[in-house]
């Protein structure tokens, strides 16, 4: 289905043609005057000067013709020179019943679908998920989400951080507390066991441990770069006990990310990228890309007219070693090869700008990709605590991300549980899991990402204003009402919208238009803000009419199922679009 902004802006434009006038000035917005029209169309303004008249009268020009349309109530010429609209019911209640009978609800797929790879999540093996690693995850869903709404083959990559100096320092903390295991005898050749020496929870404390320990102690940390070493140059005990570190932590990830509701096609890791390297870096010299500076392999980066200074990337160290850089340029080879990507879109803290502006540039420069392949930095802001600096536990430590979302899903149960008389039911429990996630994702996803947020509790899990559990409440409210008529014998199914009984409805109407708008935006701008603004503004269209209308007690039968379908679209544009945002509505709240 086309826009309803383009369909008007059609009708426009053949009035501006009809008059004598080019119909590019036939633009139309959204009203910024919703006390006086709903849309309007500031082009007259613009002709005036091509057409050295005055725009009064290029805007009556085209008013009249417009006096027979069809698609409005009421058309003006407004000085200096508005033309101010408001749609005719007739046309509008047309266009939702197609919205409504239509496959997602009318958004036509795109017929140039592309292969985007988004790079999003960027855990690190046996490093607990904190709250740090929340926004990428969060956003990246979402956006991949929209990206298939659209039409698009999106292919989400985890990318998994396993490579490099982690390792080696916990294979040596290891070591030192437990001498005895096989893993470190070098004169054993037998098969090592299946089971890990640790669990997740040892892994979590050991990390931590050894890294503290690194920075004081010179000897420790050169042992860790040792082990590293050879981890990366095939000692078979260490390469055993990394394939364990991945296993133990890979799997407690999955647990974590599943609870968020963010699922990856890919378990891509570091490692995995490393083959590549050799060629690549051969590559680069033999084509005269690179060069040695001060003992290291280089690339330089800067262009004519940066405002900043871009050092080169930097690909080998002097004493050989590969760099995290290293890794991602193999990665885009190892992207290029596997998928052949029109795009890919890195959706990594806004800190690392200036290295994925390194890394782009190389990548490009070197033809690692081709020219026409886009390569996205979409850098996230930081999450901050209501004192403004980085969101921390209440004792000062890194917040876990299981925890937070703990004690979320405890404040909702205790919220929900004042309002139910059992106490303790595994349903409340539930709903409070349902509604915790929207609280935290929509906090989230209705900054713009680039911008840094205050997580405020308190106000993400408010029933009221613009948060997820009042989007949630609003879906619950639609849910309950049609739930009631059919338990009264009434059914839902072949209802049509009907011409609105009052202004709040008609408000209502005219939001529910902005559907496909909405998703467009979003996807275009890689902005699921938007989609909150449209769906905030939605539920509110909604929350009016419903204290404003009888809809059960309507006595008049054709009425009441004219909004009752009015219900259901609203309902289904409301479960659609946070659907897009990665969390969904319970049954009851
Ligand atoms: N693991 C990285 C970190 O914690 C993030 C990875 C982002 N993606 C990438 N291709 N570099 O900082």
């Amino acid at each position: 289905m086309k826009k309803i902004l383009d369909l008007i802006t059609e009708e426009l434009s053949g009035a501006f043609a009809a008059s004598g006038y080019d119909a590019s000035y036939g633009r139309v917005n959204l009203s910024n005057r919703p006390d006086l029209c709903e849309y309007q169309c500031n082009g007259a303004m613009a002709a005036a000067k091509a057409y050295k008249k005055a725009p009064i009268q290029i805007a009556e020009d085209v008013v009249g013709h417009l006096k027979d349309s069809a698609t409005f109530s009421m058309v003006e010429a407004v000085k200096p020179g508005f033309i101010n609209m408001k749609l005719n019911c007739e046309f509008l209640i047309c266009y939702l019943n197609q919205m409504s009978a239509e496959k997602d609800l009318g958004f036509e797929k795109t017929a140039h679908p592309k292969t985007i790879v988004l790079d999003y999540g960027g855990p690190n093996v046996a490093k607990p998920l904190h709250v740090g690693h929340l926004r990428s995850a969060i956003i990246g869903e979402s956006i991949k989400r929209i990206g298939r709404f659209v039409g698009h083959n999106m292919i989400g990559d985890v990318h998994l951080g396993d490579w490099g100096l982690q390792m080696g320092l916990i294979i040596t903390e290891l070591k030192k507390r437990r001498p005895e295991l096989v893993y470190f005898d070098p004169s054993y050749t037998g098969e090592y066991p299946a089971e890990p020496p640790f669990t997740i929870h040892e892994l979590e404390e050991i990390y931590p441990a050894a890294s503290a320990r690194s920075k004081e102690d010179a000897a420790y940390k050169e042992e860790a770069m040792e082990a590293t070493y050879q981890l990366q140059h095939g000692n078979q005990g260490y390469i055993a006990l990394w394939n364990h570190i991945l296993n133990v932590s890979v799997s407690d990830l999955k647990k974590n990310y599943e609870k968020l509701n963010v699922t990856f096609d890919l378990w891509k890791k570091e490692s995995d990228a490393q083959p590549y390297i050799p060629d690549m870096v051969q590559y680069m010299k033999d084509n005269g890309y690179a060069h040695i500076s001060d003992g290291a392999l280089v690339v330089d980066v800067k262009e004519d007219g940066d405002t900043r200074e871009i050092p080169p990337c930097m690909i080998l160290k002097s004493d050989g070693a590969s760099l995290y850089n290293t890794t991602d340029l193999a990665t885009i080879v190892e992207r290029m090869k596997l998928f052949h990507p029109d795009e890919i879109l890195y959706i990594v803290d806004k800190r690392q700008d200036l290295y994925f502006t390194q890394v782009f540039r190389c990548a490009k420069k070197t033809k690692l990709v081709e020219e026409d392949t886009k390569l996205t930095f979409l850098g996230f802001g930081t999450m901050n605590g209501r004192d403004g600096k980085p969101f921390k536990t209440r004792e000062g430590g890194v917040m876990r991300l299981e925890d937070l979302i703990g004690d979320i899903n405890n404040q909702m149960f205790k919220k929900i549980s004042e309002n139910r008389n059992t106490a303790e039911d595994i349903d409340a429990r539930e709903t409070a899991r349902i509604i915790g996630l929207s609280a935290i994702k929509y906090g989230d996803l209705s900054n713009q990402a680039s911008k840094d947020y205050v997580f405020d509790v308190e106000r993400f899990t408010s029933f009221e204003g613009d948060t997820g559990p009042y989007i949630l409440y609003t879906i619950v409210r639609i849910k309950s009402i049609l739930k009631k008529y059919a338990a009264q014998g009434g059914t839902l199914e072949n209802l049509t919208i009907k011409e609105p009984s009052n202004e709040s409805e008609k408000n209502l109407m005219l939001s529910l238009t902005g559907f496909i708008h909405a998703i467009e935006t979003a996807y275009a701008e890689h902005a699921p803000h938007k989609i909150c603004a449209y769906i905030y503004e939605l539920a509110n269209a909604f929350n009016s009419f419903y204290h404003e209308t009888k809809i059960l007690g309507e006595e008049d039968q054709a009425k009441k199922e004219g909004m009752l379908a009015l219900l259901l679209l609203t309902r289904n544009v409301l479960e659609t679009c946070i659907n897009l945002l990665g969390f969904e509505a319970p049954e009851r709240m």
